[in-house]
């Protein structure tokens, strides 16, 4: 079995809200109680609806946000202790590249100096070095030298995220998040910038966390999967147990809602209906009960722990399918 990457246990990320006079302290429960190994050289696709805590569980595992407690482990650290230099070199070892290219990058600095800024941080290196491992990511990522010296405006979608990855990759990292990397752009750019993100994780060695709400996306690029519903996983395993034999209701319904056209594998397109519960307040029980259709009374009651059914697969149900 591979080495894990990152370990997290019952972790909690909950955001304040401001509280009406006659409430009591309210708090968005974005992340809760989140278990999750990540093996070392996988790509482990995090699925989910809008709001499900995708992104918070992301920004709390590269220590963007502190979470409200747990633990999160990296290659044996635990790293919710770390300060100065110890924190340094694992916020190198940890990247991220966003969901919106128009945002993430600084439109009126030179690529030169986004990609090489992190750099100077990290390294004690020349410019010259500077400028040629800048050169060489920038080929890597399928640009050319040359466009270090415009400006990030200049560029469409595509080679923006291109040059986010660049960003990204050029500090050596072991681990990147790749936060909805391609939902910004058009369906054909999107199949090349994935192509690209696979093959340089075999050339650099590096471990995916790859959040997505496509599902198609997930079964090309993954081979583990976690599905959050409501800041919660709720199934987890490998991607063919969960494509194949999806053990909790939501995780079927959300195959169901969205078949992946394959000829070999026929499934009859069933609708997930209902509203997604708020995570200020969610339901009693298992959070899934008020849009499944096999819920009863104790699932309006009791609120199911994630089991391993099958070694590797976890369901947080409490009649699995
Ligand atoms: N900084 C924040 N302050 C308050 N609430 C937040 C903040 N960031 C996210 N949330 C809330 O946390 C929940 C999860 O959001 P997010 O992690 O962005 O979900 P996803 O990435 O799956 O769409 C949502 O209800 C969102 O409104
Ligand atoms: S615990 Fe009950 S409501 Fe929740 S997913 Fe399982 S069967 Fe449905
Ligand atoms: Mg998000």
């Amino acid at each position: 079995m591979a080495e894990t990457l990152i370990k997290i246990r019952d972790l909690k990320t909950y955001f304040p809200v401001k509280k009406s006079i006659f409430s009591k302290k309210l708090f968005v429960r974005a992340v809760d109680n989140v278990n999750m190994d990540v093996p070392k050289g996988s790509t482990f696709a995090v699925v989910g609806e809008s709001g499900s805590g995708k992104t918070t569980l992301a920004r709390t595992v590269l220590r963007l946000i502190e979470p409200t407690s747990g633990e999160i482990e990296f290659d044996g650290k635990n790293i919710l202790g770390l300060k100065g230099k110890d924190l340094l070199e694992v916020r190198r070892n940890m990247q991220i590249v966003f969901q919106d290219p128009y945002n993430s990058l600084h439109p009126r600095k030179l690529i030169k100096n986004i990609i090489g800024e992190g750099m100077k941080i990290h390294f004690k290196i020349s410019e010259i070095e500077i400028r040629d491992r800048i050169a060489s990511v920038l080929k890597e990522v399928g640009l050319i030298d040359d466009h270090m010296y415009r400006y990030a405006h200049e560029f469409s979608g595509g080679q923006r995220q291109r040059i986010a990855f660049a960003r990204a990759i050029v500090l050596k990292p072991k681990f990147i998040v790749l936060d909805e990397p391609t939902s910004a752009l058009d369906v054909s750019v999107q199949a090349m910038v994935l192509k690209m993100l696979k093959e340089i994780k075999v050339q650099e060695n590096l471990t995916y966390m790859f959040i997505t709400h496509n599902l198609s996306l997930v079964d090309y690029i993954a081979d583990k999967v976690a599905v959050m519903y409501v800041g919660e996983v709720v199934e987890m395993g490998d991607k063919a147990t969960i494509f194949n034999h999806p053990a909790h209701p939501y995780t079927d319904l959300l195959m169901a809602s969205n078949p992946i056209p394959d000829p070999k594998f026929v499934r009859e397109k069933r609708l997930l209906k209902g509203e997604i519960p708020s995570s200020i307040n969610p339901p009693s029980g298992c959070r899934f009960h008020n849009r499944c259709p096999f819920a009863d009374e104790r699932c309006a009651r009791e609120e199911p722990e994630l089991r391993e059914i099958k070694p590797g697969h976890f369901v947080r149900c409490h009649y699995p399918l």
